[in-house]
């Protein structure tokens, strides 16, 4: 995949996801800035110049053939201007069809469903136009809130992984989440 084949804002009820622009930067950095927002993503919070370095990847789309390729999308309301969060998606086996999720949103506008909203868009993405054959999430067995969107996303825990990490507060311990492509049910069924 490459920018030109992710060419139309993925529009859904209250949202738009599209590809970052330069001048998204004061947004991102606004909540990729957040110590507790990178809390449960396995790296420090970014600064403005990670952030900028970080939009000057992704911002140009992405291929999407071989492992390690990636699109992420940055989320925005129809009702005010900005962007609130992102929603991504990650190759890990081109050969088996095998991509990992992720979000990160803004605190802000966390608690009205947002999230759950971008990530479904997401989920069909990479179902109808990927040609993924399982999509799964790797998230903090601490953290509840993105537990909760794998189950809105119809995803299975398929594994809880004890203290499989370490980090400065000790050690934590991870799900496995994850749905196939032929378990989504076709749009329009009941
Ligand atoms: C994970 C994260 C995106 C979750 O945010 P969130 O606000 O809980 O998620 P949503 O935007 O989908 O909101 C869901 C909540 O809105 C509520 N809600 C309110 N109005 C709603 C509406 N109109 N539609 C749907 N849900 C609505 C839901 O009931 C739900 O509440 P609940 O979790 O108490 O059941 C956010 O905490 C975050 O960015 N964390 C930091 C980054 C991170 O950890 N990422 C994951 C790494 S794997």
């Amino acid at each position: 995949m490459n920018a030109t084949v992710f060419s139309e804002p993925l529009k859904t009820d209250r949202l738009v996801l599209r590809l970052f622009a330069e001048n998204d930067l004061d947004d991102m950095y606004a909540y990729q800035g957040l110590p507790e927002v990178a809390r449960y993503l396995y790296r420090p919070p970014r600064d403005r110049a990670r952030c900028a370095e970080v939009i000057g990847r992704i911002g140009q789309g992405t291929h999407w053939k071989e492992d390690g390729d990636s699109l992420t999308l940055a989320v925005c309301r129809h009702d005010t201007p900005g962007v609130i969060g992102e929603v991504m998606v990650s190759l890990s086996s081109a050969y088996a069809g095998q991509a990992e999720i992720g979000w990160v949103f803004h605190p802000d506008h966390g608690g009205r469903g947002y999230a759950t909203e971008a990530a479904l868009a997401l989920r069909d993405l990479a179902f109808q136009q990927l040609s993924v054959h399982r999509l799964f999430a790797r998230i903090d067995a601490d953290n509840t809130a993105s537990v909760r969107i794998c189950e809105r996303l119809s995803m299975r825990r398929e594994a809880h992984l004890i203290e499989n990490d370490r980090d400065d507060r000790g050690w934590g311990s991870e799900y496995v989440y994850a749905i196939l492509a032929r378990e989504i049910e076709p749009a329009g069924t009941d």
